[in-house]
């Protein structure tokens, strides 16, 4: 479905309300528990949840990525000025604003831009918004998941104009590393032969770094992860007593990667969309993992999907890196 508001195209694939039902039963009943996709996190509250954990002390990935994005904005807006741009898992919106200042600042012309996301009303106020402050930007955006297959707008599609993806955040990294050569192998096939990549990802260090990121003291991180318990029963009828419940993010460091989870505080039976699903004391769910990985690491699962790296970028102590990758 296409709705076009005042200012914005909006392409509506959003997933229907089956489709997370029959998800989210298939996860609470495989053993051990899990939430078939991180998408699933990303209700309104979700994006408003997450856009909090941003700012928190504890939460180094978006301040470092953006300071690298601010230290060689100049560098890495050439990549993309004059071309079309699609950004996947686009949210605020924040960091492609700080390349689109370089490239003012240069005189040089911001890309067609898509932004793409499965949180519906935060995209469209985020892309309404990006249009209001550069007028001169021609912006759509697509309400889709990006793990499914996926077919862009032909104003993106049929682009002569050099084409490049833009995936902030180090989400590739709630992707299991073979999930993430599909999606990276999707991502190739959508810009083309010579298109290209600009990816955050977040780089492999101590625990004592990662897990506050992802459990923090006031507790956003443990709020982000519990919405879902109150999406489902919003959504899908249940009756999840949030009380009940806590969260845990643990670094483990053998398979490179945060898990977070949910975990029950009783032995307990809750009802999801007609069907009872038990819980014994001390079982989790798991909401999310987030892959970790060295600069190595990540050329080579993007290798696998046929990119090459062009550029690396990253901040001085080397938590995080923005890499700049082709389609060979
Ligand atoms: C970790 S946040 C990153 C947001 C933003 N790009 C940033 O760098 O701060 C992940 C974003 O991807 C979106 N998202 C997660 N899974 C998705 C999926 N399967 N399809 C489309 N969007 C997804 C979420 O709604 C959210 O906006």
């Amino acid at each position: 479905m296409i709705s076009v508001t005042a200012s914005l195209q909006l392409f509506d694939f959003h997933p229907a309300l089956e489709d997370f039902r029959a998800s989210v039963l298939q996860g609470l009943k495989q053993t051990p528990k899990r939430v078939s996709s991180a998408a699933w996190l990303y209700d309104q509250r979700g994006a408003e949840l997450f856009d909090a954990i941003t700012v928190l002390d504890e939460y180094y990935l978006t301040r470092t990525e953006m300071s690298i994005f601010r230290q060689y904005g100049a560098e890495i807006g050439d990549r993309i000025a004059g071309g079309a741009l699609v950004e996947f898992g686009s949210g605020s919106s924040k960091k492609i604003r700080i390349l689109f200042d370089a490239l003012k600042d240069k005189g040089k012309a911001l890309p067609v831009y898509v932004g793409l996301d499965i949180s519906k009303e935060h995209l469209q106020a985020s892309c309404e918004q990006l249009q209001g402050d550069y007028p001169e930007l021609e912006a759509i955006a697509i309400c889709a998941d990006y793990t499914q297959p996926l077919e862009l707008p032909d104003v993106f599609r049929l682009q002569t104009r050099p084409k490049t993806a833009f995936f902030p955040g180090s989400t590739i990294g709630n992707l299991e590393p073979d999930r993430a050569v599909d999606f990276l192998s999707t991502v190739a096939s959508l810009v083309g032969q010579g298109g290209g990549l600009l990816i955050g990802v977040d780089l492999k260090k101590d625990k004592s770094i990662l897990e506050p990121a992802y459990d923090d003291a006031q507790g956003t991180s443990a709020a982000f992860a519990l919405n879902l318990l109150a999406r489902i029963n919003r959504e899908l009828e249940a009756d999840f007593n949030l009380d009940q419940f806590r969260y845990e993010a643990i670094y483990n460091e053998t398979a490179g990667r945060i898990e977070m989870y949910i975990v029950s505080l009783i032995d307990q039976v809750v009802m999801v969309a007609g069907e009872a699903i038990a819980f014994a004391a001390g079982e989790r769910l798991l909401t999310e993992h987030s892959y970790k990985y060295t600069p190595a690491e990540f050329r080579g699962l993007a290798g696998q999907a046929s990119w090459e790296a062009r550029s690396i970028w990253t901040d001085a102590e080397a938590q995080f890196m923005v890499m700049d990758l082709v389609v060979v």
